[in-house]
């Protein structure tokens, strides 16, 4: 990833970017999804701070950024335009539509979803195996050599503190990195940091952020069981053809 690509993944991650911009970089440098030209590419629940469809602009002929409620589209829409003004040097395709990863239509090269899984198999509904979930996602909508990426939240060693502060009233789902055990390439980072606190406190929220992610980088290398951020890659192999020598 270039550093252009980099800042744009930043702009494009919009809320406490540089936590999980780590593991998203890393995932995206190792499939080397942005370096494939004339690809489609679609993204799963776009939201009004953060969408990642913008960083297939330039190397994508064809992008979808989707999202779950129709009302999402112009919030989104809006949002893209910020962070990816003018095609300038990149000619590309990009398409809005409304989509539900539980009922997905057609074949895509890469397809990409940021915090998505938490909500839609929240704990009080579901003990769906992720795994076997995405891997059908693989084998009916990825194209050969395809790669689906989901970036998600990890189980912070917190967790059980804050849940008796009555934190995760909405029972949204947080993953251990090893429930997505068929992808074969997977990053995580992040001890403390993954949510906002400048959403929540300005500037002094900022500041917060930016110590919290200091600390995760130094401790993250030695205490990596709970990482708060899990960003990972299945890839569909190409269908190999075995040729039938007649005599
Ligand atoms: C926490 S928000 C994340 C939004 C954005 N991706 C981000 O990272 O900021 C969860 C998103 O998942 C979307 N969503 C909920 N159910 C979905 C489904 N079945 N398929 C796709 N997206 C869904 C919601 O509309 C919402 O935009």
């Amino acid at each position: 990833m270039t550093p252009k690509d980099y800042h744009l993944l930043l702009q494009c991650i919009g809320w406490n970017n540089r936590t999980w911009a780590v593991p998203i970089s890393q995932v995206i440098n190792k499939t080397g999804v942005l370096g494939r030209k004339n690809i489609h590419v679609l993204e799963l629940g776009a939201g009004r701070v953060s969408t990642l469809g913008a960083l297939f602009f330039r190397n994508a002929n064809h992008v979808t950024i989707s999202y779950f409620n129709q009302s999402m589209h112009k919030p989104v829409a809006k949002r893209i335009d910020k962070i990816f003004p003018v095609a300038g040097d990149t000619d590309y395709e990009k398409h809005f539509a409304q989509a539900s990863v539980l009922d997905l239509h057609g074949v895509y090269d890469v397809i990409i979803m940021k915090s998505v899984l938490g909500g839609v198999f929240r704990t009080d509904q579901s003990r769906q195996n992720i795994n076997t979930f995405l891997e059908a996602i693989v084998a009916n909508n990825l194209a050969d050599n395809g790669v689906l990426i989901t970036v998600d939240n990890g189980i912070p060693f917190y967790a059980r503190l804050i849940s008796r502060f009555g934190a995760r009233g909405a029972h949204w789902r947080y993953f251990r990195p090893e429930e997505f055990s068929g992808a074969p390439f997977q990053f995580c980072f992040g001890l403390i940091g993954a949510f906002s606190l400048k959403t929540r406190l300005g500037r002094f929220g900022q500041l917060l952020e930016d110590l919290i992610h200091l600390t995760d980088r130094v401790l993250c290398g030695i205490f990596n069981k709970s990482p708060t951020v899990i960003a990972s890659a299945y890839v569909k192999p190409a269908a190999t053809v075995t040729q039938v020598k007649q005599v």
